[in-house]
This record gives structure tokens, C-alpha cells and sequence, in this order.
């Protein structure tokens, strides 16, 4: 066998579907760690198409979502010339390594996936067998290039663990130290961000209610709308953390509020204890504008230049490519499959 390379120390990949418009729980759960993490970190980021059309989709508007999630990328602050970043169909490694980890994974494991089961609902004999193996490909778009680090939002956890188990059962199976177990890193005050109509469902592009989350296409005026009509309860906001306990929607918007600012629940409730939802929510509304409109207008801007996202996404998609070959080469080598290199 040819000898392995070198383990990368510091090495972020993390994804994010093209399926409808990217919203508040997305920037606050990973896309604005993925901007501060760039600086730090070699790190590569991908739009997942071929994760997304493990639901039915319209070929056109998958192709303009493609764009407009990247172009989000871009407003939002990914660099790049700081990270790569490209669309996982163009990269054929993550497809080739999906394969294989099918032929690690169990049945069991897969099995206990909450998303499928939200995914799936009802009627699972319906559910593509794709939706059903996602987390393998979600592995394998990890492992494609032996990341280390991945930023995501609390719901990607249990999809992290199976990726590590199947590391670990791959390095296994062959007797060699080859895929790190990759870390989740999942940080900041809005891991989770809530519904807006619901302080129990998840923020979500899925909800039928476009009140339920704020859009990162969203103008000032539609911000603002959502905030003063989010659900609340009728009491003032407590001076101490503990008592937001069992308040789903007023700790969801300290939680954002934090967030936005950059700061953290307690110091909110310092300033706004003892204070009503008719005081906080303006409060928030312009915190917000003023954080997401501008990164509104500048999708909008760079959306008039398809062919520029599209040139970003391709460079990105040559540079992935780069790394990721080499690594499946080795994988090849080391499952047994004869071809260029070995015979
Ligand atoms: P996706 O497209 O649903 O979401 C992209 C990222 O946004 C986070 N997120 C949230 N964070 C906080 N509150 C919310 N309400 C919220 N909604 C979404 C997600 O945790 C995620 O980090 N399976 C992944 C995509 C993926 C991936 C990967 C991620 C494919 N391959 C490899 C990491 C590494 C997904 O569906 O994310």
C-alpha cells in the first residue's frame, strides 16, 4: 500500500442545503462562525446539492438556489480567496466516498436519525432510499478531505456522532489510522434558534409560516414586521437567566438578541430585566436591521452577476477536487479496489 499522508491538524468543512432561502437560525448557527473561522482555520465550505435532491426538486430552481446560497455565503463575509467554497456535485470524491460508507454504516445506526424520521413523516415506505443513507454522504463530504473541526447548529450533533462512528468503523475494518474523528463545533448563544410562531419547532426553511423566520432576503421592513408579530407571553422580561425557564419565545429572542449583538443572555437581561416584549422587540427589530439588511442588499448585488458566483463556485470546485482525490485514492487503495496507482 502507498504510504498515508499526513494527518491535516486544522481543517473546517462544513455544508448547507440549497433549498429555499437561508434564514436567521442558519447565519446564527453557523454561517457567522463560518465567516470568523476562515481566518483561523483552511476551511471549505459547500453548498450541498446532492444532498438537497434527496427531496424532490425543481431542476431550475435548484440551479438558482445553488447560486443565490452561495451568493448569501459571499454577502454574509466567506472570502474566496480565504476558503473554498463550491457546490458538492462537481466534486465526484464525495459521491465515490458516500458509496463506501454505505458499505460501513448500519442499518441500526441510520435507523436512529431524527431527521429522517421528522423528514420522512408518516409515510417512510415513501422516503427515498437517498434521504434514508443522507448521513452517510454527510460523512463522506466530511471525510473527503479528513476535516477536523465543523461548525454547525445543535440539530447537525447527532449527524457529527454517526460521522465519527463510521470513522472509527472504517479505520477498523482496515487496520489503519487513516480518518480523524472529526469535532463538532457548535458555539455562540443561538445554537438552536426557534421558531418565531413557536418557541418549540426549530427556525426552519420547511415551516409553511414565513412569519416563522426571518429570511436573509428579508428587507428592513419585513424584519421588522416578523419581530413585532413573533409570539410572546405577556410578562416582563426576568433580570436572570433562570427565569426564562419553560418561556420557549421569550428566551429564543433574548437568545437572538444576544447573539446579534454579540454578547451574551445574562448581559441582555441586565439591560432589559424587569422590562415588557412592547420595549424589547423594537429593540430587536433594529438590532437585526441593522445586522441583516446590509447583507440582504449585498446578495442582491451580487446576484446580478450570476456568471461571477458561478466562476467563484468552480474555482472553489478545482481546489476542493485538489485535496479531495488524493485522499480517495488512498481510500481505494486501502478497501482493496485495483486501478491507477496499485496494479
Ligand atoms: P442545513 O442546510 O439544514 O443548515 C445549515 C446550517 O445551519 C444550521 N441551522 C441552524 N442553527 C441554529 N438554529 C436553527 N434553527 C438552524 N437551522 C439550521 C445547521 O445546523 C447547519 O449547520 N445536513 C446539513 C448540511 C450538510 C453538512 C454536511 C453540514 C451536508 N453535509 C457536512 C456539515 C458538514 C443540513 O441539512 O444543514
Amino acid at each position: 500500500m502507498t504510504s498515508i499522508p499526513p494527518m491535516p491538524e486544522n481543517r473546517i468543512f462544513s455544508g448547507i442545503q440549497p433549498t429555499g432561502n437561508l434564514h436567521l437560525g442558519n447565519y446564527l448557527g453557523a454561517i457567522r462562525n463560518w465567516v470568523t473561522l476562515q481566518d483561523n482555520f483552511e476551511s471549505i465550505y459547500c453548498v450541498v446539492d446532492l444532498h438537497a435532491i434527496t427531496v424532490p426538486q425543481d431542476p431550475k430552481a435548484l440551479r438558482q438556489s445553488t447560486r443565490e446560497v452561495a451568493a448569501s455565503l459571499l454577502a454574509a463575509g466567506i472570502s474566496p480567496e480565504r476558503s473554498i467554497l463550491f457546490n458538492q456535485s462537481c466534486v465526484p470524491q464525495h459521491s465515490q466516498l458516500a458509496w463506501v460508507f454505505n458499505c460501513i454504516a448500519r442499518l441500526g445506526w441510520l435507523n436512529r436519525m431524527t431527521q429522517f424520521k421528522e423528514k420522512a413523516g408518516k409515510n417512510r415506505e415513501n422516503a427515498t432510499v437517498g434521504l434514508y443513507s443522507y448521513p452517510t454522504l454527510m460523512a463522506a463530504d466530511i471525510l473527503a478531505y479528513r476535516a477536523t473541526h465543523v461548525p454547525v447548529g445543535e440539530d447537525q450533533k447527532q449527524h457529527l456522532e454517526l460521522t465519527r462512528d463510521i470513522a472509527q468503523s472504517f479505520n477498523m475494518a482496515f487496520d489503519v489510522p487513516f480518518f480523524p474523528l472529526p469535532e463538532p463545533q457548535i458555539f455562540g448563544s443561538a445554537t438552536r434558534v426557534m421558531s418565531l410562531r413557536d418557541g418549540n419547532s426549530k427556525m426552519s426553511k420547511s415551516d409553511a409560516s414565513d412569519n416563522s423566520r426571518i429570511n436573509l432576503t428579508d428587507d428592513a421592513d419585513l424584519i421588522a414586521q416578523k419581530i413585532r408579530k413573533a409570539k410572546t407571553d405577556p410578562d416582563a422580561l426576568p433580570s436572570e437567566a433562570a427565569g426564562l425557564a419553560g418561556r420557549g419565545e421569550a428566551q429564543n429572542l433574548v437568545g437572538i438578541y444576544a447573539a446579534l449583538a454579540d454578547s451574551d443572555v445574562d448581559a441582555v437581561l441586565s439591560e432589559f430585566g424587569g422590562r415588557g416584549f412592547g420595549d424589547f422587540k423594537p429593540a430587536l427589530a433594529d438590532l437585526a436591521v441593522s445586522r441583516l439588511a446590509p447583507m440582504g442588499a449585498r446578495m442582491r448585488a451580487l446576484l446580478a452577476n450570476p456568471g461571477d458566483i458561478d466562476a467563484i463556485l468552480a474555482d472553489g470546485a478545482a481546489r476542493a477536487e485538489a485535496i479531495a482525490a488524493p485522499i480517495i485514492d488512498q481510500v481505494n487503495d486501502i478497501v482493496g479496489f485495483l486501478g491507477a496507482g496499485n496494479r
